[in-house]
C-alpha cells in the first residue's frame, strides 16, 4: 500500500522573511506545499446520533448503515448525545489544560523517548532534535485499560487528574467498545467479532497541548498521519483537527460541536475490513491566540495480537490484502526508523 504522508518526508526550509515577529525558528517551519491555510474549509462531516444505536431494532439498523457509510466514505464522523455528561468532558479537559500549566520541573519527571512507555510526557517545543522538523505540540500519554494496572503511574498533579480522567478513559472506552460492535454490524460481522480481543486489549491516551503559535501558517501541531488503532476517539475543547476531504484531495477544519466526540478509523479497522474501510488521514493545525488541549483515547487489541482481514470478508474476487501486524510490530518500526510521530505502516500483501 502506498505510504500516507509522514514526518518523515518533511525537510526543513523558510526563510526568515516569511515571518512575522515573533517568529516561529526554523525547525518549526514546514515546506510552503504543505502549509495549512488559515481559513480552512469546514468538513461536511457526518454527525453521528449515538442514543439511536440504543433504541427499538430500525433505528439502531438505520444508524448502523450510517455509521458504515461515514466509515466508507471519509473514515471519520463525530457522535452527539453519547451519554457521556457535559461536566464529565469538561473535568477532563481541565485537567489535562492544568497539566500542562505545571512547572516545567514537574512535568519532566515523566519524559521520556521511549515509546513503550506507559507514562510518557513529550514535547518538541524548544528542546527537539534540531535537525529535522519540530511539531507545535507537547503531550503526555498513558496506557488506561484497565485502569487499576495504569492509574497509579498517572500523575498526581493536577490534584483531581486521576479521578477526572480515569472518569472519563472508563466512559469513552465503553463508547469504543459499543461502536466496535456497530462496525462490525455494518461490515456484516458478528458485532462480537473480536471483542473479547478488544475487551483484554489497549486503551492509550495521548492528551494533547497545542500552544498559541505567533505563524499559524507555518507551522503545525502534528503532522499529516492515520492512528495505528483500531478507533481513535477525540475530545478537544477547541478546533484544530483537519481531514483530507478524499472527493476533493484537500484539507478540511472538523467543526467544533460542543459536546461531540470525533471518532477516527484506524488502520487496524483498515486491515480488518479487508480495505472496505480506510483510516483517515488527519492532522493539528494551530492559531495564533488559544491553546488548544485534545485527548485522544486510542483502542486497539492487545500489544502482540496480530491485526488480519475479517476471513468473512475475504473471498476470490476480495483477496487478502494487507500484511498481518501487531501494536507491538508498530512500535518497534518507529524505533528503528527513529520517527515518532505521524507514520503509516500497514503494508498490503
Ligand atoms: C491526534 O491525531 O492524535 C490528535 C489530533 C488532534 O489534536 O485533534
Ligand atoms: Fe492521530
Amino acid at each position: 500500500m502506498e505510504k500516507k504522508d509522514s514526518s518523515s518526508s518533511f525537510t526543513i526550509g523558510s526563510s526568515a522573511q516569511e515571518r512575522r515577529w515573533p517568529y516561529v525558528a526554523d525547525c518549526y517551519v514546514i515546506p510552503s506545499s504543505n502549509r495549512p491555510s488559515l481559513t480552512p474549509e469546514t468538513a461536511n462531516v457526518p454527525v453521528i446520533d449515538f442514543s439511536r444505536l440504543r433504541q427499538d431494532a430500525t433505528r439502531r439498523a438505520n444508524v448502523i448503515k450510517e455509521i458504515g457509510n461515514a466509515c466508507h466514505q471519509v473514515g471519520f464522523f463525530q457522535i452527539v448525545n453519547h451519554g457521556i455528561c457535559q461536566s464529565l468532558l469538561d473535568g477532563a479537559l481541565s485537567v489535562a489544560s492544568d497539566f500542562f500549566k505545571l512547572p516545567t520541573e514537574e512535568k519532566v519527571k515523566f519524559m521520556s523517548t521511549d515509546v513503550k512507555k506507559p507514562v510518557r510526557y513529550g514535547t518538541s517545543l524548544k528542546d527537539g532534535v534540531l535537525d529535522r522538523l519540530q511539531f507545535w505540540r507537547v503531550f503526555l500519554k498513558h496506557y488506561a485499560h484497565p485502569l487499576s494496572d495504569w492509574i497509579h503511574l498517572w500523575p498526581k498533579n493536577p490534584p483531581h487528574y486521576r479521578e477526572n480522567m480515569g472518569e472519563y478513559c472508563k466512559e469513552v472506552r465503553n463508547i469504543a467498545m459499543e461502536l466496535m460492535g456497530a462496525i462490525n454490524e455494518s461490515l456484516g460481522l458478528d458485532p462480537s467479532y473480536l471483542s473479547k480481543q478488544m475487551e483484554d486489549g489497549m486503551q492509550v491516551m495521548a492528551v494533547n497541548c497545542y500552544p498559541p503559535c505567533p505563524n499559524p501558517e507555518l507551522a503545525l501541531g502534528l503532522p499529516p498521519h492515520s492512528d495505528y488503532t483500531c478507533l481513535t476517539i477525540i475530545l478537544q475543547n477547541s478546533a484544530g483537527l483537519e481531514v483530507i476531504d478524499k472527493r476533493e484531495g484537500k484539507w478540511k477544519l472538523i467543526p467544533d460541536v460542543h459536546g461531540a466526540l470525533q471518532v477516527h478509523i484506524g488502520d487496524h479497522l483498515e486491515v480488518l475490513s479487508n480495505g472496505l474501510y480506510k483510516s483517515v488521514v488527519h492532522r493539528a493545525i494551530l492559531n495564533s491566540e488559544t491553546t488548544r488541549i485534545s485527548i485522544a483515547s486510542l483502542h486497539s487489541m492487545g500489544m502482540d495480537e496480530k491485526m488480519g482481514s475479517a476471513e468473512e470478508l475475504v473471498d476470490d474476487q476480495h483477496p487478502k490484502k494487507y500484511k498481518e501486524s501487531s501494536f507491538s510490530d508498530f512500535l518497534d518500526f518507529l524505533c528503528k526508523n527513529d520517527i515518532t510521530e505521524g507514520k503509516n505502516f500497514i503494508d498490503t500483501l
